[in-house]
């Protein structure tokens, strides 16, 4: 990592915790994990309008939405992953800074990657949630067809199928979104959001 010189960190009047105050609540990292197709975006969508319904500030950043703006330099070698998660933990950083909690839906296939997020801003402000659905009911469902693309060679680097996926192995939450219905997973993950962030304003 690179060290920067010259440079001085200026600091700021209003904290963290001023910001956790005027909001009313605490501000959280939820990190959903999951192979593509596994319910990530649809888990982190519904669970950001039920926290939203109750008054609480959220934000989502999305792996397919990032990677057209912020993150549209990265491919998907080791590498790229790897810089894709570690912008976006430093993003989602500032987030909790702002007093938000952020929720974020990336492959992030790397157990390293997603240690170091959670090292970067401490486990009491890190939800780590595997979106645990088997590669077989992915491919199958296959909503934006990428898993055809990948077995005829069209993709190279295809997480599940030529790259690999490293799934957690304490996470915080763990949600079989093969088998439970949308609305119980979003009860179960907003209630363990809420909680966390009740404690922390
Ligand atoms: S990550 O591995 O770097 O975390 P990210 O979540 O940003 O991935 O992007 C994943 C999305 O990009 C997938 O849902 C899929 O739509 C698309 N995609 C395109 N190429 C690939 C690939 N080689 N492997 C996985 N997903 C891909």
């Amino acid at each position: 990592m690179a060290i920067p010189t010259n440079i001085v960190p200026q600091d700021y009047r209003i904290s963290k915790n001023d910001r956790r105050e005027l909001n009313g609540h605490g501000s959280v990292i939820v990190w959903f994990t999951g192979l593509s197709g596994s319910g990530k975006s649809t888990l982190a969508n519904a669970v950001e309008q039920e926290l939203f319904k109750q008054g609480i500030r959220t934000y989502v950043l999305d792996g397919d939405n990032i990677r057209h703006g912020l993150n549209n330099n990265v491919d998907f070698s080791a590498e790229g992953r790897t810089e894709n998660i570690r912008r976006i933990g430093e993003v989602a950083k500032l987030f909790i800074d702002a007093g938000v909690v952020v929720l974020t839906a990336f492959i992030s296939p790397f157990k390293s990657d997603r240690d170091r997020v959670r090292s970067l801003v401490g486990s009491e402000e890190f939800i780590e949630v595997f979106v645990d659905c088997p590669l077989e009911i992915c491919e199958q469902r296959d909503v934006k067809g990428l898993y055809k693309k990948a077995r005829a060679g069209e993709i190279a680097d295809f997480t599940g199928i030529s790259s690999p996926f490293e799934a957690p192995e304490n996470p915080e939450l763990t949600i079989a979104t093969g088998t439970i219905p949308l609305h119980q997973s979003v009860e179960q993950v907003t209630n363990y959001i809420l909680k966390k962030i009740i404690k922390q304003s």
